[in-house]
């Protein structure tokens, strides 16, 4: 976040949020340079048993997503296959398909519950959660004919600008665009009838925000809006689907992305000056892997930039030991900043004789001055010693995962970037009764477990590293559409042949 050193209640949570951070990652570097294994397990059990929850009865407090229910199952689905965990004995599998199936509408698509008005949202939503479900029971649920006509209805010509409205009447946004291709495409429908229908290609390419009045390269909602990483994996995995990604200005979304990523958390933000939230893992951090896999311009780029890196064919455990140094050095950078915040913050309190902020502030200074301490000590002894950086360094297992890194990937970089962000995720978003969340402090919830699983095992797909050993791996998610790779080609090859 860009510190213009004028305090705003977001600066304030920031703050809060990196003392936060810090005293968690304090004591993580503590718990890896003593060598301890388990300092960075993904709690896979713990999680799968939060998620089974939610297959259940809930209770009130759950009542403001009762148009999400479809959603609901689909987070919950994917998060436990994710985690290759058993969906729960109860509810049974059978009554999961025949929930889903009471929320599809006679006239095609899905509500986000029985009876509901069909929406785009909960249709991808319902599609992806029987995908996953798999097999021949949950697939021939999909009134397939029906469903086409239902995302013909909800495009707007070209001539009236383009794009598809989320349900009859409703607003145009690119959601709409993204949940209706991915939709097709999972049950193997023509993806081109629909864009073409809606001018889409024209409409996601003008929803980049620097194709219109903003500078930022990511996409916003519709055209002049502000970039959001959560449109921004919409329409890019949208023109993805499309093969048509050239459209975008593709170095302007590079960079917009990469500066969303923070270099003291790991995690990403949505926006700009906004505070990191775990679910970006996965919108935000897959956009790097969508780009590098169906961008080729992006290939060419990253081709130029690795003639010019010497040290591409280090082994992965000397890349892994440099990206602790380089981890511990910019978390360091970032230490000893706040920690001269939080001392001038101290002393003008005492200059101002303000005792009740006085005993709070002398806590936070001490809390920064540990926390660089702490980290001058790892970096100190991780620059100095080898085998202290190979100890530091042990939990950071490159695995050689189908889709490491290939020739001609800037190794280096992805790397560095990967392990923060999987560091953010097994260190600050894991709950530890179970659950991922948004951020240290807030609860737990189904939406943030499913999003911050699939940025984990995106980015151990992309970059070929697994944080925290072997026993954190994840299977395959296919990049453009959120649901097991295996799972999408399953009801592919089973839709094709009706
Ligand atoms: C802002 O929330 C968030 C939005 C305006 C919508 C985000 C969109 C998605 C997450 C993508 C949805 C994807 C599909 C497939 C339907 P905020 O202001 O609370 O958060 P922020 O401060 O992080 O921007
Ligand atoms: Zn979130």
């Amino acid at each position: 976040m860009l510190d213009d050193g004028i305090a705003s209640d977001t600066s304030r949570e920031q703050w809060a949020l990196e003392v936060r951070v810090l005293e968690l990652y304090r004591h993580l570097d503590a718990r890896l340079l003593d060598g301890d294994d388990g300092a960075l397990e993904l709690y896979r059990d713990k999680h799968a048993k939060f998620l089974r929850k939610g297959l259940g009865c809930l209770n009130a407090g759950f009542l403001g997503l009762d148009a999400s229910r479809t959603w609901l199952c689909y987070w919950i689905l994917h998060g436990l296959v994710l985690l290759e965990r058993p969906f729960p004995a109860q509810p049974d599998r059978d009554s999961i398909i025949t929930f889903l199936a009471s929320c599809q509408d006679p006239e095609g698509g899905f509500g986000g519950g029985p009876y509901q008005l069909p929406h785009l949202a909960p249709t991808y939503a319902a599609v992806a959660a029987l995908v996953t479900l798999g097999g021949p029971q949950a697939l021939s649920v999909i009134d397939r004919p029906a469903l086409m006509r239902f995302l013909l209805r909800m495009c707007i010509p070209p001539e009236q600008g383009g794009g598809m409205v989320m349900h009859d009447g409703g607003e145009v946004d690119v959601r709409g665009c993204y949940c209706a291709l991915a939709a097709c495409h999972m049950l193997n429908l023509d993806v081109q009838t629909l864009a073409d229908c809606c001018g889409m290609v024209d409409f996601i390419r003008r929803c980049q925000a620097c194709q219109g009045k903003s500078y930022e390269g990511g996409i916003g909602g519709e055209p002049g809006n502000e970039a959001h990483g959560g449109y921004t994996y919409c329409g890019l995995a949208a023109l993805c689907l499309l093969d048509r990604c050239q459209a975008l200005d593709i170095p302007s979304l590079e960079s917009w992305v990469a500066a969303l990523q923070a270099p003291f958390e790991g995690g990403y933000a949505g926006r700009t000056n906004k505070l990191v939230d775990g679910c970006y893992s996965f919108w935000q951090g897959a956009v790097l892997p969508l780009l590098d896999r169906y961008a080729p311009s992006n290939a060419r780029a990253t081709e130029t930039r690795t003639e010019q890196r010497p040290d591409q064919d280090l082994s992965p455990e000397t890349l892994a030991a440099r990206a602790l140094v380089h981890s511990l050095a910019v978390r360091l950078e970032a230490a000893e900043k706040l920690e001269a915040e939080a001392e001038a913050a101290y002393s003008s309190a005492v200059h101002a004789q303000n005792d009740a902020a006085v005993s709070n502030l002398q806590h936070a200074a001490r809390t920064a001055q540990h926390a660089s301490q702490r980290l001058r000590e790892g970096l100190d002894r991780a620059r100095s010693q080898v085998a202290a950086v190979a100890h530091g360094a042990a939990a950071l297992v490159a695995t050689g995962l189908p889709g490491a890194p290939a020739a001609g990937r800037d190794v280096a970089q992805s790397s560095v970037g990967a392990q923060s962000l999987q560091v953010w995720l097994l260190a600050a978003c894991q709950e530890l009764r179970g659950g991922m969340r948004d951020k240290p402090g807030k609860a737990p919830d189904y939406y943030h477990t499913c999003y911050c699983l699939a940025g984990l095992a995106v980015s151990q797909a992309w970059s070929g590293v697994v944080v925290g050993g072997p026993c954190n791996a994840l299977p395959t998610v296919d990049l453009r559409c959120n649901v097991r790779a295996d799972a999408l080609a399953d009801a592919r090859a089973w839709f094709s042949g009706r």
